[in-house]
């Protein structure tokens, strides 16, 4: 079979079995098992695959089939125009949280902020982008998950910036030395506790410990929101990131603790809100 007949044959089982984007996932696959570039499937897409290149793919469209993510498989994801590493213990970082990560920086640029906190790091997708685009910035990365550590790790490693990050396991600010901060990032679990189940396959397949934030979706901003100013700089930022029907919310739980100012919300590239920002008063 040839690189291109597998693909269209790929593409077909992942549209009957309603798997979205089944062409452009039957080509990241094929790229992944020949280890080549989108190019390269272009011009040789005459060229016959061995009998082991072809079962290892239809192996891999199996997976896709059973609902396990394309990361999964492909163990990479990009994100800041970075590689990530990803496996089943973090979660996929996903395109919405560049746009905190892009706020963030902003921020940095403004305030010359260097020290930064960020809670939650799961594979160190913040973290390790704030650490490259910050100059000079000294990031402290926590998880409760070990786990989730190793991978940030790696990631930080991987992508040359592990001198600039301390990687620390706490259940939010439980296990952090008293230290202040010029801002505090968080892409927290939030997702409402019943309505995970009801999520596609393929997030159910990441870590619930990723995507629980209790039964209306707001306990980790209650503790953040309620705890960040004991660990923030005078006039200190508090940046995160919210689910889009959470932003009401999100502003009165900081408006309650009369500690903050100036705070504003911010959309993704779907028009959604995306991210609140909060200030040290
Ligand atoms: C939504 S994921 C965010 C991961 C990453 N920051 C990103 O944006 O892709 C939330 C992370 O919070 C971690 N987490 C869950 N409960 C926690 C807790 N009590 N304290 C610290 N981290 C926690 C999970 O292990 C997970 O890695």
């Amino acid at each position: 079979m040839t690189i291109r007949e597998a693909m269209n044959k790929a593409s077909i089982q992942l549209k009957i079995n309603k798997i979205d984007s089944p062409k452009l996932k039957a080509r990241l696959l094929m790229q992944f098992i020949l280890n080549q570039k989108r190019q390269y499937l272009m011009v040789y897409d005459e060229k016959k695959l061995t009998q082991a290149q072809e079962e290892k793919y239809f192996k891999a469209i199996e997976k896709l089939i059973k609902g396990i993510p394309l990361q999964h498989i492909t163990h990479q994801q990009e994100f800041m125009k970075m590689n990530f590493y990803v496996n089943q213990d973090v979660l996929i970082p996903r395109p919405d949280t560049e746009v905190l990560v892009e706020e963030v920086i902003q921020i940095a640029k403004k305030i010359n902020a260097k020290k930064i906190l960020d809670l939650c790091t799961g594979s160190g997708a913040i973290a390790v982008s704030l650490a490259k685009y910050i100059e000079g910035s000294q990031i402290t990365a926590t998880d409760i998950s070990e786990d989730a550590l190793t991978i940030a790790e790696i990631n930080a490693k991987n992508n040359g910036v592990d001198k600039q990050i301390a990687f620390l396991p706490s259940d939010l600010f439980e296990d952090l030395p008293k230290e202040k901060y010029d801002i505090i990032v968080s892409n927290p679990p939030y997702i409402k506790k019943e309505i995970i189940k009801m999520l596609d396959r393929e997030v159910q397949e990441e870590p619930h410990i990723a995507l629980d934030g209790g039964y209306d979706g707001l306990d980790f901003y209650r503790k953040i929101i309620h705890q960040a100013y004991e660990f923030l700089k005078y006039k200190g930022y508090l940046c995160l990131e919210i689910g889009y029907d959470q932003k009401i919310d999100v502003i009165e739980l900081i408006e309650k603790e009369e500690k903050y100012v100036d705070t504003y919300a911010k959309k993704d590239l779907y028009g959604n809100d995306r991210v609140v920002v909060t200030k040290i008063s």
